[in-house]
This record gives structure tokens, sequence and C-alpha cells, in this order.
């Protein structure tokens, strides 16, 4: 059985008190309604990360990620966060190689392979995103695209290490823009990244890795985008701010 996991991307939103009070909510109500069988990820700023695991504590099933890492494991990087800076503040999940550092930081397929092996070097969980931008869409080539970004970033890699990953896929054009990629999209191409993985990896690796879809996840829609049979939870921006919306998302299983 492959994990389901909902992981919250607050991207950079909420002050330190805003961030307390969203994650106590989350909480509280996962408690009180979620089975335990969907793993929920919180991934706020990392200056949050600290307070807001000593308000998860050992709940079940809930856990930190961080919403990036550098690249290296320790060194003179100002301004940077490292991989064991993260372990050390209790996060298990790291995103790597979300469209906006990509498009926006520079984030190539193979900088993003040397984030996707310091972070497994430390034991931390690597939800490595993937999607097309919505030009490739219309002409018609987001398979290639998107199997070429796993094919960079990740063929590399041992079966084992392979195994330790979360694939999230994220069409662009439906990043923050309302406009959803359907369920019959989300699930071709969750079928073609599986058959990609299983081609280099093997059957039992693609089969055991949980596979993701975001752009626009909200409550209305969550239930008919996980009924896809390779699609096993959701990577969500805007509706994870607001912890109804979050855990109706988790509840949509
Ligand atoms: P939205 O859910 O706001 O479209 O964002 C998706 C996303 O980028 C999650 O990483």
């Amino acid at each position: 059985m492959r994990k389901k996991i909902v992981a919250g991307n607050w991207k950079m939103n909420k002050a330190f008190d805003e961030g307390k009070s969203l994650t106590s909510e989350i909480v509280n109500i996962y408690k009180d309604e979620v089975k335990d069988d969907v793993t929920a990820v919180i991934c706020p700023p990392y200056i949050h990360l600290h307070s807001l695991a000593g308000i998860i504590g050992n709940t079940t099933n809930v856990f930190l990620g961080a919403q990036n890492c550098n690249d290296h494991e320790s060194g003179a990087y100002t301004g940077e966060i490292s991989v064991d800076m993260l372990k050390s503040v209790c996060a298990t999940f790291v995103i790597i190689g979300h469209s906006e550092r990509r498009e926006y930081f520079g984030e190539t397929d193979e900088f993003l392979a040397k984030k996707v092996d310091t972070t497994l070097k430390a034991g931390l969980t690597p939800i490595f995103c993937c999607g097309e931008p919505l030009e490739i869409r219309e002409k018609g080539a987001h398979f290639e695209f998107v199997t070429q970004q796993l094919t960079n970033s990740l063929f590399h890699l041992s079966a084992d290490e392979m195994k330790k990953l979360v694939i999230a896929y994220e069409p662009i054009w439906a990043i923050g823009t309302g406009k959803t990629a359907s369920a019959e999209q989300a699930q071709e191409m969750h079928a073609k990244i599986r058959a990609h993985l299983s081609g280099k990896f093997g059957d039992d690796v693609a089969e055991s890795i949980s596979i993701l879809y975001g752009g626009s996840c909200k409550p209305s829609n969550a239930n008919e985008i996980f009924a896809g049979k390779d699609v096993d939870g959701g990577l969500i921006g805007g509706a994870s701010l607001k912890a109804r919306d979050f855990i109706d998302i988790i509840k949509s299983f």
C-alpha cells in the first residue's frame, strides 16, 4: 500500500503568530476528525519550523516539512539553510524543485539533483516537484517535458534511494490560478510518471512511490482528483492556509 499524503505548502505566507494559530487549529481538527491513514505535512516558512514542531508534538501522522534547503551540507553560504538545521528543528520532509524556485531562483534539473542527494544523505524525505508550463501543454509535449525533468534530476539514484522520495506533479498553469487539471489529466500524468520510474527502477519501486497532485486543489475538487488510481495525495498551496479547507482536503480520501 502506498502512503497517502497531503502536504500544505504555505509559501511566503503567515507571520509567526498566524502560523502558530493555523498549526494548532490543524492539529486539533486532525486529531478529532482524521483517520491516521492519511499523512499530513505542514511546510511553513523556515523560521516557524522550530515553534511549530512544539505544537505538533507527537501527533500521529502529522509532520513538518521545509519548502527548500541548500544543496551543501554546511559552510559559507550566507542566508541559506542546511538539511542538518532542518533536522535539528524536527522537519522530516523537504520540498525540492517547486516551479516557483525553478522560475524565480533559476534552479535547474542538474542543480536539483544535488539537492535531492543532500536531502537523502541527511535522511530527510524529498517531495520532488515536476510539472509543465502552459505552452508545453498546448504543444502536446507535456509527458516528454515532465519525464525529462525526472530523468535529469533523479535517474542517477539507486533503487533504494528512489524508494525514499515522494513526487509531486504540479502543472504550472494550475498553480494559484484557480484552474485545476481535470481528474483525467492528473491521473494520466501520474500514470506516465509511474511508468517512467518503473522503466528505470522497476515495478516494485515505482509502485511504492507516492505521487501527489498540486495546483488549485481545494475541498470541492480533491475527492475527484484523489480518486485516480495513481494519485496518492496532494501538495496544497492556497487552500492549506485555512485549517478547515486543509483538513477537508485530507478527508477527501
Ligand atoms: P495552489 O494550491 O495555491 O494552486 O498552489 C499549489 C502549489 O504550488 C503547492 O506547492
